[in-house]
């Protein structure tokens, strides 16, 4: 029995799918491809957390179409990685743009079985409620709701039919606990934890489950945009956080989703999967009073 954690991680550049599979499954006959014949619509997948699961789900067997507004990086990581991959661009806010995505995947790949509403955006990173516009608020909330709102419904209308599918979404660990976040983001965020569990409610008659993730802050296009280095941004994430030695990475997102999008998953539905290291669960201000954490 191979050992997975030796292995090497495979140059995409110029690697097919069944070429890594092949190669894989010869060094490691205990490794399994935990999305074969699946079809994936990753949005946002241009970028941080939707890139590195797009890579994660075609690395297990699955057809992934990227859906962003980054027409150039999005059709980047789809040329690297090949036929089973494809670029559509959309705009999640539009309807007729996420009526295309979802028609233009299943003519191209025949089924949805996996609808990831991951892409977001993030008003800046802190402000009071004075300081916010209705046009800031409006914005996140037309991307963040309204977006995973329409990737939701069309995903519903073509897996309702196949009476299965699994619809993901990235909501936020600033949904769990207060504080973390500004108030357009963090309502944003609560509403998708809402909309996922209403959803799981209506949809669970037809087999479909529904499913959030929340991670906690790591560095991604997001948070990269407001002037710190990666490097910042991980040393103080880390010291926030509760979780010591390790810090969150978009590869940790993007195991949580294929957990929920695969059959190891397969009864989970109505769950919001908090990534955080504890960090929600936790009021420190007892330990600290008492001197058992600094
Ligand atoms: N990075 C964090 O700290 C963090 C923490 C919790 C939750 N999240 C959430 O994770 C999700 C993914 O974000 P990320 O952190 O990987 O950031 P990112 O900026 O790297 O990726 C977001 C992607 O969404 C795309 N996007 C933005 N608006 C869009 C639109 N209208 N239509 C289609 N695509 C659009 C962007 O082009 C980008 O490729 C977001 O929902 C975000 O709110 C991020």
């Amino acid at each position: 029995m191979g050992d997975s954690s030796r292995i090497a991680a495979p140059s995409t550049n110029s690697l097919t799918q069944s070429n890594f599979h092949v190669k894989t499954k010869v060094q490691c006959n205990s490794i399994l491809f935990r999305l074969e014949g699946k079809v994936a619509i990753i949005t946002g997948g241009a970028s941080g957390i939707g890139e590195s699961t797009t890579q994660l789900f075609w690395k297990n067997g699955a057809k992934v179409v990227i859906a962003d507004i980054q027409d150039e990086l999005g059709q980047a990581i789809s040329d690297k990685l090949g036929v089973n991959v494809c670029y559509i661009h959309c705009d999640i806010s539009n309807e007729e743009e996420v009526i295309n995505l979802v028609d233009t995947t299943v003519a191209k790949f025949g089924h949805l079985d996996i609808m990831y509403n991951n892409a977001g955006i993030l008003d800046r990173p802190f402000g009071s409620i004075l300081d916010t516009t209705k046009i800031d608020l409006e914005r996140v909330l037309r991307v963040n709701i309204v977006g995973s709102f329409l990737g939701a419904k069309h995903a519903t209308r073509v897996m309702v039919p196949q009476r299965k599918g699994c619809i993901l979404f990235t909501a936020s660990a600033c949904a769990s606990i207060a504080g973390l976040a500004t108030h357009s983001y963090a309502a944003s965020k609560h509403g998708i934890v809402g909309l996922s569990k209403n959803l799981a409610a209506e949809l669970g008659q037809y087999g479909i489950r529904v499913n959030c993730i929340s991670p906690s802050g790591l560095v991604t296009g997001i948070t990269s945009k407001h002037g710190a280095t990666p490097e910042e941004i991980e040393a103080h994430l880390h010291e926030l956080g509760n979780f010591k030695g390790k810090v969150l990475r978009v590869e940790d997102v993007a195991k949580a989703a294929l957990y929920l999008a695969s059959d190891d998953g397969g009864y989970v539905s109505g769950h919001n999967l908090v990534l955080d290291g504890g960090l929600s669960g936790v009021n420190p201000t007892m330990l600290k009073a008492v001197g058992l954490i600094q």
